[in-house]
């Protein structure tokens, strides 16, 4: 992956990028790569107006395969590992990449809230961080967790990103009380609550060849684009769906997970999600951040890369980062955020307040 950071950069540069550093990893050159799967948003706004996406990506790579898109906003990097995993070529680049910070605040969440419903939500501002505050508000007031639990949870994030030197907040300590004190943004939740918007890319390669790296669940759910026309409102339930279809497929349960990077868009996410994912019973996800649990140190360390919170949210690259950073971490190749002995990993990306969702499990052979 690059360093997701606010370069001024076209969105295929970061594509570029990342893919030349899986294929130096992998061993090998882009002639090996039989097919591609790419997922990006970028030409959706901003100045370059490029639809031809796998067009482009051809002169790009000075390769013939076939290249296929599968945009599905924040979840798109999960739903391309999703699809790649299932196409059967021999070795698969899928790659991610987008130039999303360019131009005014005011400009990258409109182009954001493209993501939302077009008659109900857009029109009445529903951008994203007022949509989790929602979601938040109900759920504190179900399950009794608080805005504390939230900082929390910031609080991690951004102490494990001042360890990788890839994340925005790399080498940028940010205190308790400076998290406690950020301006509101979407009552209760709060500029810290909320995922950092950044440039950047991620690649992964899939290889029929048996490595050291395996994907042994690979799960994908969708739900209502119109958030509250759901039933259940507190929670995400295309998460719990695409987890139940990977804990199955792997046969393995939520307890045998050792590390896990999970799509915080908003700190609340990130304690719901616990419970979706089933590493906590259900209005019980606030405990695990209160015991340190999922701490750098702690019994199930979760993003432990700093996440979308403080390693940055370049949409359709978060779900191609989160698998770097477990299969770095299932490698030992993480320095100083290396977390010791870990077996089994779990990625868990989210496409808008929980339209789409993908987990998927990896393990070390
Ligand atoms: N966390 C930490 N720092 C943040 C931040 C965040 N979420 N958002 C911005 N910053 C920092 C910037 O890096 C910048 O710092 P610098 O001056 O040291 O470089 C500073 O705050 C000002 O940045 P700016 O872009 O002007 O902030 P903003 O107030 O316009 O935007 C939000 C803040 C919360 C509105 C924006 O980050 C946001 O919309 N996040 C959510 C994105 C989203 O909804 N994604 C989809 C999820 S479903």
């Amino acid at each position: 992956m690059t360093k997701f950071d606010y370069s001024d950069k076209p969105w295929w540069k970061f594509v570029y990028e990342a893919a030349g550093e899986a294929l130096v990893d992998a061993g090998m050159k882009i002639s090996d790569i039989k097919a591609i799967v790419l997922t990006s948003v970028s030409s959706a706004a901003g100045g370059e107006h490029q639809t031809h996406k796998v067009s482009l990506l051809s002169d790009l790579f000075k390769t013939n395969v076939p290249i296929i898109e599968t945009p599905s906003v924040c979840g798109g990097g999960g739903v391309a590992t999703f699809v790649a995993n299932r196409l059967g070529f021999d070795n698969i680049l899928v790659v991610g990449g987008e130039k999303l910070v360019d131009n005014l605040s005011e400009m990258t969440t409109d182009w954001i809230m493209s993501a939302s419903e077009r008659v109900l939500e857009q029109t009445e501002g529903m951008i994203f961080p007022v949509q989790n505050a929602l979601i938040w508000q109900q759920y504190m007031e179900k399950y009794g967790a608080t805005m504390d639990d939230l900082a929390l949870i910031a609080y991690k994030n951004h102490q494990n990103a001042t360890l990788n030197p890839k994340a925005y907040y790399f080498q940028r300590p940010v205190s308790l009380e400076e998290i406690k004190k950020s301006p509101v943004v979407a009552s209760p939740l709060r500029l810290m609550d909320c995922s950092l918007s950044a440039n950047g890319g991620a690649a992964a390669i899939l290889t029929k060849e048996k490595t050291d790296i395996e994907i042994i669940g690979s799960g994908f759910a969708t739900d209502y684009l119109l958030t509250f026309g759901r039933e259940i409102i507190t929670h995400f339930p295309s998460v719990r769906k695409a987890a139940e279809q990977a804990f199955k497929q792997a046969q393995i349960k939520p307890e045998d997970i050792d590390i896990a990077e999970i799509h915080d868009a908003f700190t609340s996410v990130e304690l719901f999600s616990y419970e979706d994912l089933g590493f906590a019973e259900i209005g019980k996800g606030a405990e695990l951040i209160r015991q340190g649990a999922v701490n750098l140190d702690g019994r199930l360390p979760i993003n432990t890369s700093g996440g979308l919170k403080a390693k940055g949210h370049p949409i359709s690259a978060t779900g191609l980062a989160q698998i770097y950073e477990i299969t770095n971490q299932l490698r030992g190749k993480c320095g100083e955020r290396q977390v010791k002995k870990a077996k089994i990993g779990l990625c868990h990306n989210v496409g808008g307040a929980g339209g789409s969702a993908t987990v998927h499990i990896i393990k070390k052979n």
